[in-house]
């Protein structure tokens, strides 16, 4: 490893000196683990932001970057959107919170059961786990079950993390291995169980293993790729055969591919959806919505939070979908991503290196031409380290959203023909070592596709 910035701070000593206070405070250091500082380039990619306008943000150093994760996807129409923050400004003037529901909470539920084909009614939340785990209770409620069998990631909640106490691998594929499941009740063990995604054997088997008790399927519909042909329509077909309900999980696809959710992309309605993040633009909200038959018999169950219905993420959330619509927001992402997809290649191409930009337009992802995992990794970490110092914030894939453009297109791709090149000369002298200036990533949340 080569000694330069990233032993003494340099360009980023505020956030590095920040970051070790912050691991003084607050275990782990941050309250996101996509936003530990290990997944990206510790030591010269940015730890501690100011500020955010559009595509950008600013660290504590004063440095800009485009966020090629924005805002690990929960800012949809570029930070700091006039139109959502003049509504979330003039509803801070109203009042936040109420002794009585807020008139907005009728206004929200209105336009997401307008919009969304499985939503006949809606409950709220305040981000993506609070949502799933609002679903799984309505869904076991509902049911009179307690089994659910889910694909890909929902959360931080014991539903969830108890997977890993019947089998410390069982999360390995939805979310990364070795999670321990500390705290969560050991009671739970075997309550929720992992199928794998594109694979209908596997989930018919975990219906039989477990007749009669399976209370809802829960998963990710897709992330990075389509899903197989016939895929959904089959995994609901044994949701209906065996009396479960089928949620997906929207939170990560939010309303990217569509401002009605991806349901209306893929063709299958499922009985509930969870959605957050992109559903206000970066403020706290989440969205549980479904069909009336499965939603009602909420009315008796203990699900009941006071911030749920606080009225300036309601405010986020109704602006965000109303301009999502009115600018077509979802097209502009999809060019985004098809323009920076032939970019990259065509840049790859010009240095000669077989790099590859693939995947669905607004969630594209980069592969390296080589197969040892350990090496991949090293050329990731060199990768992002590379594009921090040119003022590009990410990962190995791209979170897009609305407000990026042209510019960050070009900037990314100037950056990317240095950047490839360098990769290039290490998969061939075998030198990445000496161009790492800090330790390799961690590699968290490995899900479905990547
Ligand atoms: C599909 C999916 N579900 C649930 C969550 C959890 O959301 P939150 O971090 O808002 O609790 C995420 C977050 O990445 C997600 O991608």
């Amino acid at each position: 490893m080569a000694t330069t910035d990233a032993t003494t701070g340099g360009r980023i000593a505020r956030s590095m000196q920040m970051y070790e206070r912050l691991l003084e405070l607050i275990p782990g250091g941050t309250q996101l683990i996509s936003r530990r500082p290990t997944r990206f380039a510790l030591g010269v990619s940015p730890v501690v932001a100011s500020r955010g306008k559009g595509p950008r943000i600013w660290d504590v150093d004063g440095n800009e970057y485009i966020d090629w994760c924005s805002a690990i996807g929960s800012v949809i129409l570029g930070y700091a959107d006039p139109v959502v923050d003049d509504a979330v400004r003039a509803q801070i003037e109203k009042g936040a919170n109420f002794s009585i529901t807020h008139e907005l909470e009728l206004e929200l539920a209105e336009l997401l059961v307008e919009r969304i084909p499985c939503a006949e009614m809606v409950r709220y939340a305040r981000g993506g786990g609070d949502a799933c785990a609002v679903a799984v209770r309505i869904a076991r409620g509902s049911t009179g079950r307690d089994k659910i069998l889910f694909c890909g990631y929902h959360g931080w909640h014991d539903w969830y993390q108890a997977a890993n106490h019947a089998s410390d691998a069982n999360l390995d594929q939805h979310l990364f291995p070795g999670i321990e499941p500390i705290g969560v009740p050991k009671a739970l063990a075997g309550t929720a169980i992992p199928f794998a995604y594109g694979d209908l054997e596997s989930l018919a088997d975990r219906f039989e293993q477990n007749a009669g008790e399976v209370a809802a399927v829960m998963m990710e519909p897709m992330r990075s790729e389509l899903p197989p042909e016939g895929y959904l329509e089959g995994v609901q077909q044994l949701c209906r055969d065996h009396g479960a309900v089928l949620i997906f999980d929207e939170v990560s696809t939010g309303f990217r591919p569509s401002d009605a959710g991806v349901q209306t992309v893929l063709g299958v309605v499922p009985d509930m959806a969870a959605f957050a993040k992109s559903i206000s633009n970066g403020y706290a909200m989440g969205a549980v919505v479904g069909r009336r038959e499965v939603m009602e018999p909420a009315a008796q169950m203990f699900v009941s939070s006071t911030y749920w219905g606080e009225a300036v993420g309601l405010a986020a959330a109704v602006a965000t979908l109303t301009e999502l619509r009115s600018r077509n927001s979802a097209e502009t992402m999809r060019q985004t991503g098809v323009a920076l997809k032939q970019r990259l290649n065509a840049v790859a191409d010009e240095v000669g290196v077989a790099i590859r930009c693939r995947g669905i337009d607004y969630h594209p992802h980069l592969e390296f031409p080589v197969d040892d995992p350990v090496l991949n990794n090293k050329l990731g970490t060199l990768y992002v380290q590379e594009m921090a110092k040119r003022g590009n914030h990410g990962y190995t894939s791209f979170y897009l959203n609305a407000a990026q453009g042209a510019a960050e297109i070009d900037q990314v791709g100037d950056a990317a023909r240095e950047v490839f090149a360098m990769i290039g000369d290490s998969i061939e002298d075998g030198r990445v070592d000496d161009r790492l200036e800090v330790e390799q990533r961690q590699e968290f949340f490995k899900r479905l596709v990547i």
